[in-house]
């Protein structure tokens, strides 16, 4: 197979932001050495290599990929579609379907879990992803919210095996956040599954209360159907759940296991729940996204720190723990929204 990346270099002399953003998702995944050759289509100029590759199979996008096998040719002008379809080997498979099996599952049950517990204890998040999706690949999903989150979608990423991610959509999350998910999306290159809850339920319940009935007769009802709902229907297609839960983020996390087995979750009422930053600390984590450069929510430049839905979420004040700022008109040892029940 010989690939031929066509790449646009626009009349300032600079390659188009789609070129840049392909290339740098191919070096992350690291698929760049699977481009043979790299030809330039020079807006200002016809006659360039690029541009008569361009005009012959006559694409007006830019990048393109020229796929050569033997006698075939096929051109991609997604860079996603590409790697997906030809390059789906090793590294490439990060947004592949559950039917990509690594590995046999064996049986799920309280001994498993353990057994799994011990096996992860003393390893660093890195090497804990990685015997994570060794086993389980895209059957195990990390559910994606926060900075933690993203921490852990770039460990998988880095990890070389397949993975899924998940998002709940509550409806009322900051525009920041629609926009750091997308962001993330581009970033990684992958497949996240956004949820949305049931319509009749958001709509009986906004008709009854009110657009903010949380502040009146607390959060439990509205997280059950914006959130908890939408979380048991998604499990059911994982065998195993991974969440960026620490430990110190809050009193109702203190003894959060690094493994356990959530029987409130699951196709066949279980599922593999996977903490693996249950011992790391704020600042691991911080340390973590900035030495490699990971996308954060830019409303954390602006004093948030546990971010949920917007009107129940605000920054803390000094010197007020990191989870102060959620469902604060609440009592603190009630902050969980139902996501995380105890086993
Ligand atoms: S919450 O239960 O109080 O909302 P928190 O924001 O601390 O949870 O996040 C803890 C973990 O729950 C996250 O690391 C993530 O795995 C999961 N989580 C929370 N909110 C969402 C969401 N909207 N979508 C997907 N996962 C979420
Ligand atoms: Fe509703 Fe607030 Fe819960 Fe979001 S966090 S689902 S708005 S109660």
């Amino acid at each position: 197979m010989h690939v031929t990346m066509v790449k646009k270099r626009l009349a300032s002399g600079q390659p188009c932001e789609k070129c840049v953003q392909a290339e740098e998702l191919l070096k992350r995944r690291g698929l760049w050495e699977r481009i043979d050759e790299v030809v330039w289509a020079d807006e200002n100029d016809a006659e360039s290599a690029g541009m008569k590759l361009a005009q012959a199979r006559n694409v007006t996008l830019a990048p393109f990929f020229i796929v050569k096998d033997g006698s075939t040719e096929q051109v991609y002008t997604s860079a996603l579609g590409f790697i997906k379809e030809r390059l789906s080997d090793g590294q490439a498979t990060a947004t592949a379907t559950a039917a990509a099996a690594p590995a046999p599952l064996g049986a799920l049950d309280e001994a498993a879990a353990q057994a799994l517990g011990a096996e992860l204890a003393g390893k660093s998040p890195s090497e804990a992803m990685k015997r994570i999706l060794s086993q389980y690949g895209a059957r195990a999903a990390i559910s994606f919210s926060g900075a933690e989150d993203v921490m852990l979608i770039d460990l998988a990423a880095k990890s070389g095996h397949p993975f899924s991610v998940f998002s709940l959509d509550t409806g009322r999350l900051h525009a920041d956040t629609y926009r750091f998910i997308e962001r993330v999306r581009k970033h990684y290159g992958i497949e996240i599954s956004i949820t949305a809850p049931d319509t009749v339920a958001v709509e009986d319940l906004v008709r009854q209360k009110g657009l903010f009935s949380f502040y009146d007769d607390g959060h439990s009802e509205c997280c059950g159907i914006r959130k908890v709902g939408p979380l048991r229907r998604v499990l059911t297609r994982y065998a195993a759940w991974i969440t960026g839960q620490r430990r110190d983020q809050s009193p109702t996390r203190a003894d959060v296991p690094l493994v356990q087995l959530d029987t409130n979750q699951g196709a066949d009422g279980r599922i593999l729940k996977l903490n693996p930053l249950a011992e790391q600390s704020l600042a691991d984590v911080w340390t973590y996204l900035r030495d490699e450069q990971v996308p954060y929510n830019p409303l954390h430049d602006q004093g948030f720190v546990s971010i949920g839905c917007e009107p129940c979420t605000r920054p803390p004040r000094p010197g007020e723990h990191e989870r102060a700022g959620r469902w604060w008109w609440e009592d603190s040892t009630k902050r969980e929204c139902g996501l995380h029940l105890p086993k």
